[in-house]
Order: C-alpha cells, then sequence, then structure tokens
C-alpha cells in the first residue's frame, strides 16, 4: 500500500513512518518541518526506496494537490499539527489555522483524488487524533468512543474541530475514513518541550525538574512504537466512519512518572545527589485537566490490539535512548521556546 503521512518528521509520525516502511509499504511524508519537526527522526528509512518527502504545508491546497497528483497514494494518515498545549495558551492562532484549516484542505484534496480514482472502496483518510478532546476526568471513569467532546484547551479544542470535520466529510461525501484518540504517548525522538524529555534532560544539566502544580494530575501513558502499531492496524482493519480510542493502560500521576524517572536515571547515570532533589513545584497550567484514562475495549475487541509496553519497561528504554542519543537531542535545545516556561496564560 502507498501511505501518504503527514507530519512524519515529527515524534508520532516518524515512528509510523519508520514502521510502516518496515512492513513493506510505500510512505509519503507531508511535512513543513515546524520547529517540532525533524528528518532525523526519519534517517533510518530516508534511504529505502519505498520512501519519499515532501516538504509542504498542509494549508497550501495547490502544493497538496500536487503532492496527491503525483504520488497517487492509497490511503492517507493525518498526524500533521501543532501539538503542544502551552503553545496554544501564547498562540492559539497556529493551531486553529494547521489543525483546523490544515485538515480541511487534507480532506478536500483526498476527496477530489478519491472521487478522480473512482471512489475505490479501499481507500482510508485516517485521522490520528488525541483523547483530550474528551475533556476531563474525575477520579473514576475512563473516555470511550462514545464520550461526549468537552475540549477545554485551544490545542484540544482545534483537535476536536477536525474529528468534526472528518465526520462530516464522510456523512456527506461518503468519504472513506477512520479515526483515533489516543493517551499521551512518550518514548524515542520525542521533542525537548514534552514532560518526560524535559525531566530527564534537566535532570541530567542539573537544573530544577519543573512540576506544575502539586503534580496530581494523571495521564494514560502510551509507548509510541505500541502506538504506530495500532494506528497501522486501524488503518488496514479498522472500519469505515468507525473511531478508536488508544490507551496504554498505564495510569500514572504526573509527580510519580517524575519521581520514576529520576530513579531510573539514579541507577543509569549516578549523580552525586538523588535526582529527585531537583523537583520544583511550579504554578499550574491554566485549565489543566485532572486526569485522562483511554478505555481501549473497542480496539482491543474487534482489532485484537493491546499495548506490548508496561510504563516501566517503557521509561526504562526510553531514558537509556536518551543516554544514548546526545547527538539528536542538543541541537534541538537551541529552538525557539525549547526550555522556557511557556502557556502560563
Ligand atoms: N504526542 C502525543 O502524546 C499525542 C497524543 C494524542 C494525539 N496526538 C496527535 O498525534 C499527531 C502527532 O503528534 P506529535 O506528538 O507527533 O506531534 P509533533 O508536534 O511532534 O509533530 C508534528 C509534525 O507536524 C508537522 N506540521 C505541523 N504543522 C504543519 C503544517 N501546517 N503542514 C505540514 N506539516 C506540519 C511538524 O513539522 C511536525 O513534524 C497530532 O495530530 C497530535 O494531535 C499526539
Amino acid at each position: 500500500m502507498k501511505i501518504l503521512v503527514t507530519g512524519g518528521a515529527g515524534f508520532i509520525g516518524s515512528a509510523v513512518v519508520r514502521r510502516a516502511v518496515a512492513q513493506g509499504h510505500a510512505v509519503v511524508n507531508v511535512d513543513c518541518l515546524t520547529y517540532a519537526a525533524c528528518l532525523d527522526n526519519v534517517a533510518s528509512v530516508a534511504g529505502s526506496p519505498l520512501y519519499a518527502f515532501e516538504q509542504a504545508n498542509i494549508c497550501d491546497a495547490p502544493a497538496i494537490a500536487r503532492i496527491f497528483a503525483t504520488h497517487r497514494p492509497d490511503a492517507v494518515m493525518h498526524l500533521a499539527a501543532e501539538s503542544h498545549v502551552d503553545r496554544s495558551i501564547d498562540g492559539p492562532g497556529a493551531f486553529i489555522e494547521t489543525n483546523v484549516k490544515g485538515t480541511f484542505v487534507m480532506l478536500e484534496a483526498a476527496r477530489a483524488h478519491w472521487q478522480a480514482m473512482g471512489r475505490p472502496e479501499g481507500f482510508r483518510f485516517h485521522h490520528i487524533s488525541t483523547d483530550e478532546v474528551f475533556g476531563s476526568l474525575g477520579p473514576e471513569g475512563k473516555f470511550t468512543e462514545d464520550t461526549p467532546y468537552d475540549p477545554r484547551s485551544p490545542y484540544s479544542a482545534s483537535k476536536a474541530a477536525s474529528d468534526h470535520l472528518v465526520r462530516a466529510w464522510h456523512e456527506t461525501y461518503g468519504l472513506p475514513v477512520v479515526l483515533t484518540n489516543c493517551s499521551n504517548n512518550y518514548g524515542p525522538f520525542h521533542f525537548p518541550e514534552k514532560l518526560i524529555p524535559v525531566v530527564i534532560l534537566n535532570a541530567l544539566h542539573g537544573r530544577p525538574i519543573p512540576v506544575y502544580g502539586q503534580g496530581l494530575n494523571v495521564r494514560d501513558w502510551l509507548f509510541v512504537e505500541d502506538h504506530a502499531d495500532a494506528l497501522l492496524l486501524a488503518l488496514q482493519k479498522g472500519r469505515v466512519g468507525r473511531s478508536y480510542n488508544i490507551g496504554g493502560e498505564n495510569e500514572a500521576r504526573n509527580i510519580d512518572l517524575v519521581r520514576t524517572i529520576c530513579a531510573l536515571l539514579d541507577e543509569a547515570r549516578p549523580g552525586n545527589h538523588p535526582y529527585a532533589d531537583q523537583i520544583t513545584f511550579v504554578t499550574d497550567r491554566p485549565g489543566h485537566d485532572a486526569r485522562y484514562a483511554i478505555d481501549p475495549s473497542r480496539i482491543r475487541e474487534e482489532l485484537g490490539w493491546r499495548p506490548s509496553v508496561t510504563l516501566e519497561e517503557g521509561l526504562r528504554r526510553t531514558v537509556a535512548w536518551y543516554l544514548a542519543n546526545e547527538d539528536w537531542w542538543r541541537p534541538l535545545l537551541a529552538r525557539k521556546g525549547v526550555g522556557e516556561r511557556l502557556g502560563k496564560g
């Protein structure tokens, strides 16, 4: 299958690109290379005859139409997005532009391509979204695919809007779509502005390890390579028009997660004090959602997927990867906004 992947130079998109090529699929990676992109993420497949790269903005309709006409993909996996909640608080405009308008442009280009090809049944537009569209949970319960949408940040509101567009293009035009909403990802190649890499790198640099509020917010962590497998499965086996929640079944409070990472670093690269001494509580994020948790029953029962990596194992692998890959993360620390406290409101 030839898959057009948007956002393939980002964290999750690059994991999808690497995995898709390993499975023998041809991949066209469409990415405009924002501050969050890194082509090194796909260096391992860049020389493959199965891989092509197109630098383009998903809001640029003529460029996207040209890419569809040139490559004639059998499927689209749409991951390109502005993805950092704190940046969405400081500058929501870019989130509306890329996540809403960009998704609209992708849908229209995919629809024109699908219609021009004679509406093949096997064509798919797979939209990759987040559990943040469902809002915030109390101490009990989990998000199912039927949980009403209740986004609370500019990021999650823009993703919710994009999900609605995708469903509308299915209902109105018959475009064969599949949606997935997943929990927080982590693992190798995670951009160093997100919680887990921030903890690892601040610890190593002897800097304060910032924890928002009291660190009591709960997230359901998913190892990125498990997510890439689930996405490729949903693309190929998911029912048209259906959405699937994907979660790691690994809930943890932020403070416990941070302490676990510190303990792993104490083991792997002992310093002259426990890294947990560097933990510093900072002002909470405005509108910080208390808890996310995914009920992944549908993808487990219909598609037979379940996560293969526990949180402890995944964190161990992630810490080891950052320790071994300083050449990857060091240049990224110089990018605009990285290492600064963003999104105080
Ligand atoms: N990271 C998570 O924990 C998580 C969880 C659930 C869902 N998601 C969703 O998964 C997708 C990928 O997330 P990620 O963490 O890999 O994001 P990321 O920020 O690491 O990567 C996004 C990629 O999209 C590209 N991009 C951004 N705007 C673009 C535009 N206008 N045109 C073309 N390319 C553009 C960037 O250059 C970058 O390579 C997003 O849609 C996000 O909403 C992420």
